[in-house]
């Protein structure tokens, strides 16, 4: 069905290097017009570097990209009046009210000031912020900054709108909160939304989603198509000490490490359950079954646990 809808960005064969280090390496992106694109990877996988280059923050070393039909290097400056953009560091100013943030927006993208001043109302009203119009930006929680960003982005009346890593940070509440307002403006305004993020259990509900580790697009689908190709049910098991882990290991070779020394293992490769417990039942304090997510799509892909975590925990796991 999307197939057929215009695309909103197309890139192809980007690439980027910070001296040794391969931040983007040969990446190709197609969005089409109003869908939500998630951009799901741990730290360091190129998300912000891919968002920067797209929004003409930064320029590729290779590659091309169309962005709302512009290109990003040769047309950056007409390319931005199209864009919103929300870093994955806060740009607000914590001296001024929220009312101050949103009409400066208003006046660098040349706004007339009553409809800045009717825009910046109406925004607040979308992100549930209008009683904070007057509030210094320094007094409100992380959570409420995020939301007064997504408003000060859509000022002026963007047709793609980027989210770094919206919601790192928050609390699930607050997270929960900037999701419903993106389902919003996909649903209420004619939207293109390229979101990042390293929480999986985010991007269940977006359109597409492209899996991004070491700057190179892994799979990319609707969560369910990847789901179906690359998920497999997992056992979540806890071995109760160290040698029962080793033992497990032994056994099944190809076991994932979970978080919080847990092991992860193929349903099929256990064949089941049954078979497992009936083998190392006394050995385990803990299974769990885990269904065909979009984290065992991740494990699949990458041979790490993509978790609500911070990021050294990623390193000690194992690759496959
Ligand atoms: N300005 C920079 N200078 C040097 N290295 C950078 C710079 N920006 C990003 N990198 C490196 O490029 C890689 C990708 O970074 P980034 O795009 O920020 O990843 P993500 O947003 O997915 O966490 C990382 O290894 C990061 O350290
Ligand atoms: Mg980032």
């Amino acid at each position: 069905m999307v197939d057929t809808q215009p695309l909103a960005i197309s890139a192809s064969g980007i690439s980027k290097r910070f001296g040794r280090i391969l931040a983007l390496d040969d990446v190709s992106i197609s969005v089409p017009e109003g869908s939500i694109l998630a951009l799901l990877g741990p730290n360091g996988a190129g998300k912000s570097t891919l968002i920067d280059i797209l929004c003409t923050i930064q320029r590729p070393d290779s590659g091309q990209a169309q962005v709302a039909g512009m290109d990003v290097v040769k047309q950056p400056t007409h390319l931005r009046q199209h864009l919103g953009v929300v870093f994955q560091e806060s740009t607000l100013d914590t001296r001024l009210t929220v009312y101050e943030n949103l009409d400066f927006h208003g006046m660098v993208y040349q706004m007339g000031s009553a409809d800045a001043r009717q825009r910046v109302d109406e925004m607040l009203e979308l992100v549930e912020m209008a009683e904070w119009r007057n509030a210094l930006v320094r007094t409100l929680s992380s959570g409420m900054r995020r939301r007064i960003e997504i408003a000060r982005a859509l000022m002026h009346r963007p047709t793609i709108l980027f989210l770094d890593e919206p919601t790192v940070g928050l609390d699930a509440q607050s997270r929960a909160k900037i999701w419903s307002y993106i389902r919003t403006l996909r649903k209420t305004q004619k939207l293109t939304i390229v979101v990042t993020t390293h929480y999986i259990e985010e991007v269940d509900t977006v359109d597409a989603v492209c899996v991004i580790d070491h700057g190179t697009i892994l799979a990319r689908g609707t969560p369910e198509a990847l789901k179906a190709q690359y998920g497999t049910g997992m056992l979540r098991v806890t071995p109760r000490t160290p040698e029962a882990r080793a033992k497990l290991l032994t056994r099944y070779p190809k076991a994932f490490e979970g978080v919080d020394g847990q092991l992860l293992i193929d349903v099929e490769a256990a064949s089941s359950a049954d078979a497992m417990l009936e083998e190392f039942g006394d050995q385990i304090h803990q299974v769990a079954v885990d269904r065909p997510s979009l984290e065992s799509v991740f494990l699949a892909l990458t041979g790490r646990e993509l978790r609500d975590a911070p990021p050294s925990s990623s390193k000690k796991a194992r690759g496959r």
